[in-house]
């Protein structure tokens, strides 16, 4: 557990977040600690967490106050483990890693990706119908961004199960030291030395992101040493993030056909059900912040060094916020200001990307499939991230 600092004045709760009971439904626990306030000592992990919309964002906007290059986990041990990549960065060195990665991420640029992943989308969605019944995990959501990190990213192959093991696995270790937690080291130490030995410039796709980091790397355009943490956040975040989005668009869809047919009979509201699925999802519960010095939020004395969770999932359910928060609207106006990407310096760099890939998806699904219907499902137990394991549905043909 990390330092206890207790004050008096602040509401507690003594929940843990990261058991498997909460991670399968955590929506009631997020219920009761934003009724408790919008700060919240949480006394099983020895640190703060801000539960509330306005207080997320605006912490979120304070980054030279609630900083990230001390790790985003939730405690020591995985704050230690995974730190100095993009988003556990601060400053100079941030700058540099996120303007290394973000030319090809931009709005702009990932438009001349349309083509290729509308075609891996077609693909995807062509074999999933043959089958007529499907885990829209694994038949659906997983092909596009893996393809991505295949095709554009342009690593080696390491293999479709390497790949989704070391991306999960750095997702766990940026929860709490428990039995995932640790388990996680083993993953990401050999996806460590995967990249070491196997990314060279000579094995790098011509072209591709990884190949152009490498050879900015050359030019003195980026400090050798940062190269390697450029390399990972293309692939690490991209992956279950997405499969994640595309999980959750696909169950709201297929459980309720009057939404489906909403959507079909009107393409326009697909982006709003994208984000509705982004809000209502979160694929990332919640990352943290080290304070600087001692602050005060919404009356509680934050102390300097404390350790302080944004919960992303608690702040997107924010009745105060969204009016029914816990409602997927097709036609909710302010569906776009959900923190599911996050907010400020480190938003999400690769949001363009994703919400292409899962626009890409779901309007060829929509197009193509005539009705969806939800039959089973089952939640992925990750420490970080919210998703299904597997999503069972039927497609009309
Ligand atoms: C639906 C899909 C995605 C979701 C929900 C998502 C969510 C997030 C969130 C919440 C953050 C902010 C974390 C924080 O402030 O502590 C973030 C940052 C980041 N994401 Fe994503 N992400 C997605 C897709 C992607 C993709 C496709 C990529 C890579 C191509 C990517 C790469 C990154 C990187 C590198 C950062 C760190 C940015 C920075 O610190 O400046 N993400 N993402």
């Amino acid at each position: 557990m990390a330092m206890m600092i207790l004050p008096n004045d602040c509401p507690h709760d003594d929940v843990d977040l990261y058991s498997d009971e909460v991670i399968q439904n955590p929506w009631p626990h997020y219920t009761r600690l934003r009724d408790k306030g919008p700060v919240v000592w949480m006394s099983e992990h020895g640190n703060y967490a801000f539960t509330q919309y306005s207080t997320v964002r605006s912490a979120l906007r304070r980054p030279e106050l609630y900083i990230s290059g001390k790790g985003v986990a939730a405690d020591d041990f995985g704050c230690t483990h995974l730190q100095g990549n993009t988003v556990a960065s601060d400053g100079a060195r941030h700058d540099a890693l996120r303007g290394a990665m973000q030319p090809p991420l931009t709005a702009q640029a990932v438009q001349q990706y349309r083509s290729r992943i509308e075609e891996v989308a077609d693909e995807l969605v062509e074999n999933a119908l043959k089958k007529g019944t499907v885990d829209a995990v694994e038949d659906l959501a997983q092909g596009l961004p893996l393809a991505v990190v295949r095709d554009l990213v342009g690593l080696p192959d390491f293999g479709r199960e390497n790949m989704l093991k070391w991306a999960a696995a750095a997702f766990d270790v940026l929860g709490v030291q428990n039995a995932r937690g640790q388990a996680a080291c083993e993953a990401i130490e050999e996806m460590r030395v995967f990249i070491q030995r196997d990314v060279t410039p000579d094995k790098l796709k011509c072209g591709s992101w990884t190949h152009r980091i490498s050879e900015m790397s050359r030019a003195g355009d980026i400090d050798p040493d940062l190269a390697p943490f450029a390399i990972r956040d293309y692939i690490n975040p991209s992956l279950d993030t997405t499969i994640s989005a595309i999980g959750h668009l696909i169950y709201y869809l297929a459980r309720d056909p009057d939404t489906f047919e909403k959507v079909k009979l009107d393409p326009s509201l697909i982006p709003n059900a994208i984000h509705e699925a982004i809000r209502l999802g979160s694929p990332i519960r919640s990352f943290s912040r080290h304070a600087t010095a001692s602050v005060v939020e919404a009356g509680v004395e934050i102390p300097q060094s404390a350790r302080v969770m944004m919960l992303f999932a608690s702040a997107n359910r924010d009745n105060d916020m969204f009016e029914n928060a816990d409602v997927f609207d097709l036609e909710r106006k302010n569906a776009r200001r959900h923190l599911g990407f996050g907010a400020g310096v480190h938003m999400c760099v690769g949001m363009h990307l994703a919400l292409l890939e899962i626009e890409c998806l779901i309007e060829t699904l929509i197009r193509r499939t005539s009705s969806m219907s939800l039959l089973d499902q089952e939640v992925v137990l990750n420490n970080s991230i919210c998703a299904h394991a597997m999503l069972k549905v039927r497609l009309g043909g």
